[in-house]
C-alpha cells in the first residue's frame, strides 16, 4: 500500500498542482485536505485554460475520485465556476468529485471583513488573497461557522441572521465599510444547495472504505510550510495549519495513514504577499527569475517576490513534515546563470543561526549565508533521464539534497506534464 502525503515547502506556488497531475495516474483517489480558494493553479486542456482553487488537479484524470476533505473551507460562487469550467470542457464530475460535508463555507461577509481589515492595516497589511480565508478558520474555530452539512440545519436562518448581525456591526462600527445585504448570503446559500450539496459525502467513511480495500490515496496540501499557521513565518501566514500533518484531521483518516510524505519546492523561492523572506533578490537575477518562471500568482495575478533556494526554511520543513523525499520543480528556470546560490545559514546579530526565528522580526533582519554553486552550459528543459542533467546541476541537487536531509525523488524540468524525471519508484 502506498498512501502519499504531497505539501509545499516554501510558501506555496511551487508547482504542486503538476506535481499531483503527474501522480495522480498512479493513485486511485486524490484528496485535499486545507485551505481554500486562496490557493489556485491553471491548467491548459485542449487548448482551454482552466484554473482550479478548490478542486484537485486530479479531476482531469478518468477514474481517479477527488475529495475535498472538512480541513477546507470553500465559496459557492467559485467552485461552482470551476465545476462549469471543467464540464465545458468535457470532464464528468459527478461520481468522481466528493466534497466533505464538514467542510466550512466562506460566506460573503467573510470576503468583507478579509478586505476591511487589510485596507485598515495600510503598510502593516499580510497581503491576504482577499478570499475571506481568515474570517472563515476563525469562525470554525469560534463555532459559529456554517458547514456544507449545516445548510439542512432547523436552525441555519437564525444562526446566519446572528452572524450577519456580528459581521456588519465590525463593518460599520469598527471598519467604516459598506455592510454586506443579507439576500448577498441567501444567493450564496442558494447556490450552494443547488450545485454543491449534491457532491456532499462522508469523506472520512469513503478514504476509510477505501483504504480497506488497498486503494492508493494521495493527500494534497495547499499553500507551503512557511505560510503554515504554527511552523510558517507568523503572523504573516495563512490561516490553516499546511503541514503533512494536517491531513489527518483535515480528511478524518488515521495517523499511520501515509506511507510517504513528499514536499515540493522550487529550485529557487518565491513569495506572494508581505513578510520576512531572507533570500529575497532586488537585483536583475530576481528579475530574471520573475520572468523566466512566469511568477504571477494564479489567484490575484500580483507578481511574486522571488529569491535564492533558502535550505534553512527547507530543513525546517523536512523536519516538521517528517519528509521521506523532496521534489524539486523549475530546475530548467536556473538554466543560463553563470552562479547558483543555496542560503545553508542565516546570521542574525552577528551570530549564525541554523534554524527558522519563531519571531517574524528575526528573520526579517536576518541575512542569508550562502553557498555558492557554479551553473551549467546547455538546456534542462523538458530533461526525463537523470544520465542527461549537466554535473553542475546534479551537484547541486546533491547539494540540496545533504544540506536539507532528504533525498530528491523526483524533478520537474519544464511545464508540461512529461517534463518530470523519476528518481525513485516509491511514487508509483
Ligand atoms: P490568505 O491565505 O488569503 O489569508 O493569505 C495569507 C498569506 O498567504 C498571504 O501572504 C498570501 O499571499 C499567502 N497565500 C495564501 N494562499 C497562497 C497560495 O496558494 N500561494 C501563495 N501564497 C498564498
Amino acid at each position: 500500500m502506498t498512501n502519499i502525503v504531497a505539501v509545499g515547502i516554501q510558501w506555496g506556488d511551487e508547482g504542486k498542482g503538476k506535481i499531483v497531475d503527474v501522480i495522480a495516474p498512479h493513485m486511485n483517489i486524490v484528496a485535499r485536505f486545507q485551505g481554500g480558494p486562496n490557493a489556485g493553479h491553471t491548467l491548459v486542456v485542449g487548448g482551454k485554460k482552466i484554473v482550479l482553487h478548490h478542486i484537485p488537479s486530479g479531476i482531469l484524470h478518468a477514474g481517479v475520485k477527488c475529495f475535498i476533505g472538512n480541513g477546507t473551507i470553500l465559496e459557492a460562487q467559485g467552485i461552482v465556476e470551476e465545476m462549469d469550467s471543467l464540464t465545458q470542457a468535457g470532464f464528468d464530475i459527478e461520481g468522481q468529485l466528493f466534497i466533505s460535508e464538514r467542510t466550512h463555507l466562506i460566506m460573503p461577509y467573510h470576503i468583507a471583513l478579509d478586505k476591511a481589515r487589510e485596507q485598515s492595516k495600510g503598510k502593516a497589511k499580510i497581503g491576504t488573497t482577499g478570499c475571506g480565508i481568515g474570517p472563515t478558520y476563525e469562525d470554525k474555530a469560534a463555532r459559529r461557522g456554517i458547514r456544507l452539512a449545516d445548510l439542512s440545519a432547523k436552525n441555519i436562518e437564525e444562526r446566519l441572521t446572528n452572524n450577519l448581525e456580528y459581521y456588519n456591526f465590525m463593518l460599520r462600527e469598527y471598519y467604516k465599510a459598506p455592510e454586506v445585504d443579507m439576500a448577498d448570503v441567501q444567493a450564496s446559500l442558494a447556490l450552494l444547495r443547488d450545485r454543491v450539496l449534491p457532491f456532499s459525502a462522508n469523506v472520512s467513511a469513503l478514504l476509510h472504505a477505501a483504504e480497506q480495500q488497498g486503494q492508493r490515496l494521495l493527500y494534497e496540501g495547499a499553500q507551503g510550510l512557511m505560510l503554515d499557521t504554527d511552523h510558517g513565518t507568523y503572523p504573516f501566514v495563512t490561516s490553516s495549519n499546511t503541514v503533512a500533518g494536517s491531513a489527518m484531521a483535515g480528511l478524518g483518516v488515521g495517523a499511520l495513514s501515509a506511507t510517504e510524505i513528499v514536499g515540493i519546492a522550487k529550485a529557487y523561492c518565491t513569495r506572494v504577499g508581505s513578510g520576512p523572506f531572507p533570500t529575497e533578490l532586488f537585483d536583475e537575477t530576481g528579475t530574471f527569475l520573475a520572468e523566466k518562471g512566469h511568477e504571477f500568482g494564479a489567484t490575484t495575478g500580483r507578481a511574486r517576490r522571488t529569491g535564492w533556494f533558502d535550505a534553512v526554511a527547507v530543513r525546517h520543513a523536512v523536519q516538521v513534515n517528517g519528509l521521506t523525499g523532496l521534489i524539486i520543480t523549475k530546475l530548467d528556470v536556473l538554466d543560463g546563470l553563470k552562479e547558483i546560490k543555496l542560503c545553508t545559514s542565516y546570521e542574525l546579530n552577528g551570530e549564525t543561526l541554523n534554524h527558522v526565528p519563531a519571531l517574524a522580526q528575526d528573520m526579517n533582519d536576518s541575512k542569508a549565508i550562502y553557498q555558492s554553486f557554479a551553473g551549467w552550459e546547455g538546456s534542462t528543459y523538458g530533461l526525463t533521464s537523470p544520465d542527461d542533467l549537466p554535473k553542475e546541476a546534479q551537484a547541486l541537487l546533491d547539494a540540496i539534497s545533504q544540506i536539507c536531509d532528504c533525498p530528491v525523488v523526483m524533478l520537474s524540468t519544464g511545464p508540461d506534464r512529461d517534463h518530470v524525471m523519476w528518481l525513485s519508484d516509491t511514487l508509483k
